[in-house]
């Protein structure tokens, strides 16, 4: 499933760029991602400040992440149907497990797939993935369809940025000196690509619990 010979771009100490990783299961992964769309369908939600997120989001796992009024948490529930999320696809735990291990994780477990799809002019500011309990296990985030330059910190807001394009079939990992790094996404621009169309998505792969 994984490319061997991809090529890896070190963003900084403990976060890898895995060039094209899931570029040869992507159109499994996006059929994968309209079952969980089914299930739990796309939303916009908003932060705590009551800003809404220019992203739409879901989720797939044991937790999802959620965002309202009241803060940032995961859930058990989705609160939107009421129900369980969706499990995470056979395929998603053997690529996010895979591309870990290859970026020195080996015993990376997720329980929780953020699911976010970008149309034109989405973005994501600089944040960090602090709402997890264990900041040994790292965050694994691949890229499908158009692309976005990702901007990748330090350990404060301020920290200098490194930007880089994430292309379809990209993935990051991050952990280690870098798991508490901020980063965040520029604004998606106008496009189309041959299996997103005007969209690009973007799976995170985290252990919340
Ligand atoms: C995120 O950090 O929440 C998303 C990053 C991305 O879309 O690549
Ligand atoms: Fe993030």
């Amino acid at each position: 499933m994984l490319f061997p010979e991809f090529q890896t771009v070190e963003l900084a100490p403990g976060a890898l760029l895995l060039r094209g990783a899931a570029e040869a299961c992507a159109t499994d992964l996006l059929s994968q991602i309209e079952g969980v769309i089914m299930v739990s369908p796309l939303r916009t939600v908003v932060t705590p400040m009551g800003k809404s997120m220019s992203v739409e989001m879901t989720n797939c796992g044991d937790v999802g992440w959620v965002s309202d009024r009241t803060g940032y948490r995961y859930e058990t529930i989705d609160p939107l149907t009421n129900l369980s999320w969706p499990a995470i696809p056979a395929l998603f735990a053997q690529l996010a497990n895979g591309v870990a291990a290859q970026a020195g994780f080996p015993e990376f477990h997720p329980d929780a797939c953020l699911i976010n799809r970008y149309a034109m002019g989405s973005k994501m500011g600089l944040h960090q993935d602090r709402d997890e309990q264990d900041f040994a296990q790292p965050i694994v985030s691949v890229s499908l369809g158009l692309p976005i330059t990702f901007n990748f910190g330090g350990g404060t807001r301020t920290s200098p940025t490194t930007k880089t394009q994430l292309r379809h079939g990209d993935v990051v990992v991050f952990g280690g000196q870098s798991r508490l790094a901020f980063h965040g996404v520029g604004t998606l621009r106008r496009g189309q690509h041959s299996l997103t169309g005007p969209y690009r998505f973007n799976l995170t792969f985290r252990r919340a619990g």
